[in-house]
């Protein structure tokens, strides 16, 4: 596991403190630009998923969502880095050592749904593009995978 300095990675229980901070994250990054707030069901599956996020004295700088679809198979979603920290590395960091711990549970094949703007980021990080451009947040995504 990687660990810059005084940053950490760590996983947030579902419903604590640490969690709220990530969700706070993502809504202020995800959301927010968009004019939206979380729905009922945006949340109702996050219980079952890993809140992964790299900390820095207590404050969380960037965060994403591992769901688990079975039979060795992850979704990534909610990838969010906090404003002032994006374009230092975080971000790729930290999918990079999510990528090891999941490995290291026995995943294979990681998918995720990137916004067109970040397609790019993800495929410096082995992801590629698989299907047609869709639309989701009204927005124009696209479905990735990668196997590991
Ligand atoms: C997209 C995001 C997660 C990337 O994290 P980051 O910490 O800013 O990115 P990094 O600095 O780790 O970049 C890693 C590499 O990807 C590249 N990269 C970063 N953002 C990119 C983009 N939008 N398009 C293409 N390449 C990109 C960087 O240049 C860097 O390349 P290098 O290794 O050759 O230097 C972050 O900027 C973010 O939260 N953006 C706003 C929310 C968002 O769009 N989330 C994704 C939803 S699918």
């Amino acid at each position: 596991m990687w660990s810059g300095g005084v940053v950490e990675l760590c996983r947030a229980e579902f419903g604590s403190g640490d969690y709220a901070a990530c969700l706070e994250l993502r809504r202020v990054v995800l959301r927010e630009p968009l004019g939206l707030e979380w729905s009922e069901g945006d949340l109702a599956l996050e219980e079952e998923e890993w809140q992964m996020g790299w900390w820095e004295e207590g404050e969380v700088l960037a965060c994403v969502s591992v769901r688990w679809l079975g039979a060795g198979r992850v979704k990534l979603r909610q990838m969010a880095v906090r404003g002032d920290r994006q374009g230092k590395g975080l971000g790729g960091l930290l999918v990079g050592a999510v990528l090891e711990i999941l490995g290291g549970e026995g995943v294979a094949e990681v998918e995720l749904h990137a916004r067109e703007s970040v397609v790019g980021f993800y495929e410096k990080l082995g992801f590629e593009i698989v299907g047609e451009r869709f639309e989701e947040v009204g927005l124009a995504h696209w479905a990735m995978k990668h196997q590991i």
